[in-house]
């Protein structure tokens, strides 16, 4: 077939056929993608992205396969790994390629005595899917810190500045555009190096704490709760007994509501929702994509009866 020759050509030993997408995502589930390539260039990119639209074949660009599900029966397209990790640091201003690993890039800046991203080495992922999901924990977030984007649109690297990107709690731009993240420019503050590198220690210590990072899971599943007003927040005090942290932010976390609800430790299959955080769900070997989705859909409905809240899944979704 041309196309494979073609992306073989373009590729060599980095493009595969019929690749268990398991291998690629944290939670060693998923089936084959029919064409798979890890991407080192932009202009790789751009050629592999303009060989799949000759060839009519549909593609799905894949971070670090920290917050995706893939399903059992796989990917019938190009997934394309994106593994340029190349960044530059100068004075504040940090410069990275999107396949950047976030967590080797929290340890750089703190390194290199820079302040505003030590939260970000407890983020698993690259951090062209972190910009993509505005990821963040221990509170920061991809916002906080990014100054504008180079995408891919239509075949062109494009310059998209912050205040364009539509971010929100875990929302961007890039959840409702095809543009594809392929550099992001950061701007952090001088700091000391010293208290920066002790910073990261405490993060992973407290993170290892509270989540399970022993097992396969996609880190959290759902988003946490947006409450919509104050009529909804009196609503809900009715029924839950809601932590005064929560009712400032006006969010609830989705790991505190299955709790309430009683719902860790539960099982389908091999997919069991994890005794120390209830917004890990976690492969204990053999899970399916099925298994995993059957919980999910129990999670929704039993958080829906009891509280009339209706969660939402912060993990996509690849080849449903
Ligand atoms: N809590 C419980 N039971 C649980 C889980 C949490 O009682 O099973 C309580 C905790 O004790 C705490 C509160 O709920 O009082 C909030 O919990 P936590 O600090 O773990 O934060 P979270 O809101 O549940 C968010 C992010 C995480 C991030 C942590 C730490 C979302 C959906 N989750 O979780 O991000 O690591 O804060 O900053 O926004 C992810 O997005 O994949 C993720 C793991």
């Amino acid at each position: 077939m041309e196309f494979e020759t073609q992306l073989k050509g373009l590729f060599d030993d980095r493009f595969k056929t019929q690749e268990p997408l398991a291998k690629h995502l944290n939670f060693r589930i998923g089936g084959p993608a029919a064409w798979f390539a890890e991407v080192k260039s932009v202009e790789e990119l751009q050629e592999s992205l303009r060989l799949a639209t000759e060839a009519g074949v549909k593609t799905f660009v894949l971070g670090g396969g920290s917050n995706t599900l893939a399903s059992d029966e796989g990917f019938d397209g190009l997934v394309l790994k994106m593994a340029m990790r190349n960044f530059t640091i100068k004075g504040t201003a940090v410069i990275a390629e999107a396949g950047v690993i976030s967590a080797a890039l929290a340890r750089a800046t703190a390194e290199a005595g820079l302040a505003g991203f030590t939260w970000a080495i407890s983020l698993p992922g690259t951090i062209g899917g972190g910009v993509r999901g505005n990821a963040g924990c221990f509170g920061g977030e991809m916002k906080d810190v990014i100054t504008k984007v180079d995408v891919l649109r239509d075949g062109e690297v494009v310059t998209i500045h912050k205040e364009d990107l539509g971010f929100g709690y875990r929302e961007s731009h890039f959840k409702r555009h095809s543009d594809i993240v392929v550099r992001v420019y950061l701007s952090l503050t001088p700091g000391d190096k010293e208290t920066l590198v002790a910073e990261l220690k405490d993060k992973v210590t407290a993170r290892k704490e509270s989540q399970p990072l022993y097992a396969g899971s996609a880190g959290c599943i759902f988003k946490n709760y947006e409450i919509a007003s104050p009529e909804e927040l009196e609503r809900l005090k009715t029924v839950l007994n809601i932590p005064e942290s929560m009712q400032q932010s006006m969010r609830l976390s989705a790991g505190w509501l299955i709790d309430r609800a009683d719902l860790k430790g539960k099982q389908v299959g091999d997919a069991k929702i994890s005794e120390e955080h209830g917004n890990f769900l976690i492969n204990l070997g053999n899970a399916t994509a099925s298994d995993i989705v059957m919980l999910i859909s129990e999670v929704k409905t039993e958080i829906r009866d009891l509280y009339g809240i209706q969660l939402q899944e912060e993990v996509q979704y690849v080849g449903f």
